[in-house]
């Protein structure tokens, strides 16, 4: 049980943080992960670890908050331990599956905090009657989807980022390359296992504990509980995926922008695209899940309303190969990805129910045609919503956002993979939010909405552009669960 005792003792490690001070672990919480640390395999990082440097980062480097521990159980019943003990030392818990959260949400965003690194829970199994695979939280994207083709083969409708990890990112949504056709990750959610503040192991579907599977389909990133085991529907990979890619020079922004979003409004289910605009021009990357004819006529459809592109090609394989292309693989292999991505990233983004405004559009063209000085590249990647997207299985709290035509995210990139956290680039990072800055202003598609996934500390109202009008819902299943706010970070659901 949390007492007034640890409840003051969690006030005064947060009134520590606001002094910019990295928080004394309180001895017993260190103790109490001590004493449960049974596992051969469980490890346990604390200031003093050799490894305590390295095992804090998430994916980007621009973080590098300072936790009192970082622990990896072995097990759900290792976990749950290790939540108790935080819990009941006033320590917020932050849980970490893939680490990608866009402001280092899983390193805690500040000092302090118990990171329940999940990376060793990697159950799996597919139910052959039903499709419905059991997934520990602790899965990466690609070594998920080489060991789902490997079974089946099937898939399952998330991502295309390799690392990408299954927990945060199922839990704030997951758009991927079959999004259209099966909707997001959440949606695919059939059952969790989530750990309570009390260490408690709850079952999470639709009849039992229905709330919180309500809520932990869109906002269950780090708010609620730690999620220790997806049960999702898997879908028989169909037998041809094409993938693709075309493009137009950056001069024809205006014309793409206008056609792109007016293609998918009725471009049929199977496909799923990309555009990244960049300095270099305006280039869809296209995933078709068919064979390279049909996949052509979808093509000629966009091809119609803007003119020839510079290039274009198809290519027909198989869904193995299209989530191999579409993770860019830096020589790697989807069960063993090695990742080319720079490692320091500024990523924000925007979701549109309308076409862009002129106004829009030429802010995108601006700040394209300007990018940062000392950065590596920047992009602005325009993905297509719709289509089962908008046709969910089951309520959830990701409805706010179903009718949302295109996201588009803005991102700044420098360093590369091998570079020293905390390595800054000034420029890029001006660039970066000074764009977002001008996007929000000119916003015309109604109040600010955004998506979760992209989460970002900057947002003007986050959590309303986040989570719309679940949020009223949200704050109150968040008293149900968490009332002691024990899962919290700057933009968490609060009490
Ligand atoms: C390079 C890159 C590519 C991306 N590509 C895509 C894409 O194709 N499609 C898309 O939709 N999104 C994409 N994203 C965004 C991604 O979905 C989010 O960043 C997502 O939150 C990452 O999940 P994670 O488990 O890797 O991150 P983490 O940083 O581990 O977690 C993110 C948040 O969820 C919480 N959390 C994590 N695991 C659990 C758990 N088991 N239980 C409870 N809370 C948990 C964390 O505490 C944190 O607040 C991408 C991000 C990056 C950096
Ligand atoms: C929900 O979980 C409970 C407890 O594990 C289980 O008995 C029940 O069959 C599940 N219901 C559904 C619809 O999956
Ligand atoms: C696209 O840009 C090219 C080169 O700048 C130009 O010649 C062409 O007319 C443009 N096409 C359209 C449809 O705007
Ligand atoms: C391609 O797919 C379409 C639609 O499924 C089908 O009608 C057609 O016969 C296929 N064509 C070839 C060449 O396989
Ligand atoms: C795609 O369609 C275009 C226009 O009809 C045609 O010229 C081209 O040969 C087709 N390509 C493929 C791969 O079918």
């Amino acid at each position: 049980m949390i007492g007034s005792r640890t409840w003051l003792a969690a006030i005064a490690a947060v009134n520590l943080m606001f002094q910019g001070e990295a928080a004394v672990p309180p001895r017993d919480f260190i103790a109490c992960l001590e004493h449960i640390k049974k596992h051969a395999d469980t490890t346990l990082s604390t200031a003093s670890s050799p490894d305590y440097a390295t095992s804090r980062l998430g994916f980007n480097y621009l973080f590098d908050f300072k936790p009192a521990a970082i622990y990896r159980p072995a097990t759900e019943a290792d976990a749950a331990a290790a939540v108790k003990c935080a819990a009941d030392n006033g320590v917020p818990i932050a849980p970490r599956s893939g680490g990608h959260s866009f402001e280092g949400y899983s390193g805690g965003g500040r000092d302090g905090v118990l990171i329940v690194d999940l990376a060793l829970l990697t159950k799996f199994s597919v139910d052959k009657a039903t499709g419905v695979a059991t997934i520990g939280a602790g899965w990466r994207l690609g070594p998920l989807y080489a060991q789902l083709w490997d079974t089946g083969p099937y898939l399952i409708a998330a991502g295309t980022c390799p690392s990408v990890g299954i927990g945060g990112h199922t839990l704030g949504g997951g758009l991927g390359n079959v999004g259209r056709k099966y909707g997001m990750a959440s949606d695919n959610v059939v059952g969790m296992n989530m750990i309570d503040a009390k260490g408690k192991v709850l079952k999470v579907n639709k009849s039992t504990n229905p709330d919180l599977f309500w809520a932990l389909r869109g906002a269950g990133g780090g708010s609620f509980g730690l999620v220790t085991e997806f049960r999702m529907q898997a879908y028989d990979a169909p037998d041809f995926v094409t993938t693709g890619s075309l493009g137009w020079p950056l001069s024809n922004y205006s014309i793409v922008l206008d056609a792109y979003a007016k293609w998918g409004k009725t471009a049929p289910d199977e496909v799923m695209t990309e555009m990244n605009v960049s300095p270099s021009g305006c280039d869809i990357q296209l995933t078709y899940l068919g064979n390279s004819t049909a996949a052509n006529a979808t093509v000629n459809e966009l091809v119609k309303l803007i003119g020839k592109p510079k290039y274009r090609s198809l290519k027909e394989g198989n869904w193995y190969e299209a989530a191999t292309r579409w993770a860019w693989l830096n020589g790697g292999t989807l069960a063993d990805p090695v990742l080319g991505d720079a490692h320091h990233a500024r990523g924000r983004s925007l979701v549109y129910r309308k076409p862009l405004s002129i106004k829009e559009k030429d802010i995108m063209f601006k700040y394209m045609s300007n990018p940062p000085k000392g950065g590596s590249s920047v992009y602005a990647i325009v993905d297509i919503w719709g289509g089962k997207i908008n046709r969910p299985n089951s309520p959830s709290s990701f409805d706010s956002h179903r009718g949302v035509q295109f996201g588009i995210e803005f991102i700044s990139e420098w360093g590369d993979s091998e570079s020293q956290p905390g390595l800054t680039c000034p420029d890029c990072l001006d660039w970066s939010a000074k764009f977002a800055k001008e996007m929000q202003a000119a916003y015309s598609s109604g109040p600010l909405e955004a998506y979760q996934n992209y989460i970002e500390r900057d947002m003007p109202n986050s959590l309303t552009a986040y989570y719309g009008n679940s949020l009223d819902r949200l704050k109150s299943i968040k008293k149900k669960y968490d009332p002691f706010n024990a899962f919290n970070f700057a933009q968490s659901i609060p009490l």
